[in-house]
């Protein structure tokens, strides 16, 4: 069977990756030998301006039920921590003579959104040696683990840590000022991976499911989060609760034995581990208004309306150059914040649309490339309570996108800030002159 090895050295398997690879991209595989012939005989493809994000109809899994939030939500008012890595506190959002805000100021992206109270962040991978650690520490103000704080990453089997990594990378990010964003306490994707290799088979021996679960989750949250306390700014807590597609909850092993109450068990317990950590949701959309974003609002105001302490939702965003459809991201984005959510853009990556050049409409990939992500950290920004966003890996020679079904057919997809060569992009300047123009009016 067709393999991939993590960064941590765990192994996934094929038909791990499949349930998380959206419908499109599917369709991209199956239907790639014919589009190549076709692309042989025609010439002009056009954009679809949408996906294939499916509208299955509700049934009894899906989040929008019938729970009605009321005015008692608890929507916590702590926009940003305040702490020693926070950028910069200047109440006074206009810009200094000599900020990085200023038209034409020779600033690193970093730089710049410390100026403007915000992260711009790396996912980086679980090798604190990496030589290219230094680019994050000099561009950057921010930083996620890829891997390395992931549940079965740091335990392998259930309840036995191993926080060499994750405590390297760390201490890394401390000693270079930067944020850090913890990835992810509860992921129902990747066993030996996503969470304990171990945990079904449990779960499986268990005369009480739901109680195993919910003690694991409890255990594994208060421990991690415990540990690190102070320490990481935010947390993604609960990460992917939804399927790939349509309405339903993703149907991992921590729903199929508690339901959607594995959700707010988690979050409890990163509260009271944490009171300070700003606590957040992450999930995956292709486009910002299809029955699944629908699907998270409701699910977002059932947990507020339970008075579970979720502060903000994280939005992955790996996506294509044609895809990020600046004015639904807004409305997304938008009835996020009118719920009293921050947001981030957690998982930015934007490839080539795999199969038509022509779709860069002239532009070289990077020049597309640099649209895209202007287009992304304008939406962002434009949002107040947008605090930050991160991009998915440091530079074009590691991608997960180039280890991924069917994303690595298409490799090199070359979809991050800075090219093979460690110089930045256009993207890089793009976001950066986009932060400056938002953050100076
Ligand atoms: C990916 C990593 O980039 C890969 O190195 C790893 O093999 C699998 O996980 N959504 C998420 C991330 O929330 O944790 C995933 O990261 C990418 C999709």
């Amino acid at each position: 069977m067709l393999e991939l090895k993590t960064t941590g050295g765990s192994q996934i398997e094929m038909q791990d990756i499949l349930p998380m690879v959206d419908m499109r991209q599917v369709l991209f595989s199956i239907f790639i030998l014919m589009l190549v012939i076709a692309a042989l005989l025609l010439s002009g493809c056009h954009q679809d301006d949408d996906s294939s994000e499916n509208s299955e109809p509700a049934d009894d899994d899906d989040v929008a039920d019938d729970d009605t939030s009321d005015d008692d939500t608890v929507a916590d008012d702590d926009t940003i921590a305040d702490d020693d890595t926070f950028p910069d506190d200047d109440d006074d959002d206009t810009a200094d003579d000599d900020s990085c805000l200023q038209p034409g100021a020779d600033c690193t992206l970093g730089e710049t959104a410390a100026d403007a109270g915000i992260f711009v962040g790396a996912a980086v991978p679980s090798d604190p040696e990496d030589p290219r650690l230094s680019l994050v520490s000099a561009h950057f103000n921010s930083l996620t683990a890829e891997n390395a704080m992931k549940w079965g990453e740091l335990s392998y089997h259930l309840g036995d840590y191993d926080y060499t990594t994750a405590d390297a990378l760390l201490a890394f990010a401390e000693d270079n000022g930067l944020r850090v964003r913890g990835h992810a306490l509860v992921w129902g994707k990747y066993p030996g991976h996503g969470y304990p290799a171990d945990l079904e088979t449990l779960i499986g021996q268990s005369p009480d499911p739901y109680a195993f679960v919910q003690t694991a989750i409890a255990d594994h949250v208060a421990t991690v989060v415990g540990r690190y306390a102070g320490r990481i700014e935010s947390w993604d807590v609960v990460n992917e609760p939804l399927s790939s597609v349509g309405t339903q909850f993703d149907p991992n092993p921590f729903y199929l034995a508690m339901g959607a109450d594995y959700i707010a068990a988690a979050f409890m317990a990163a509260r009271e581990a944490d009171p300070d950590a700003r606590l957040f949701l992450n999930e995956y959309f292709l486009v910002y208004d299809t029955p699944k974003t629908d699907a998270l609002l409701d699910l977002l105001e059932d947990l507020l309306a339970q008075g579970v302490p979720i502060d903000g939702v994280g939005i992955q965003g790996h996506l294509f150059v044609s895809e990020p459809l600046p004015e639904r991201l807004h409305r997304f984005l938008t009835a996020i914040e009118a719920l009293g959510l921050d947001i981030e853009l957690t998982e930015l990556d934007v490839a080539k649309n795999v199969l038509w050049d022509d779709m860069l409409n002239g532009q070289t990939l990077f020049e597309a490339q640099a649209d895209a992500y202007d287009l992304l950290a304008a939406a962002c920004f434009d949002v107040a309570s947008c605090t930050g966003l991160t991009v998915w890996g440091i530079d074009d020679s590691r991608t997960w996108l180039d280890e991924l079904f069917p994303f690595n057919l298409f490799a090199p997809n070359n979809p991050l800030l800075f090219d093979r060569d460690l110089a930045p992009k256009p993207a890089y300047f793009a976001i950066r002159e986009r932060i400056a123009e938002a953050f100076s009016r």
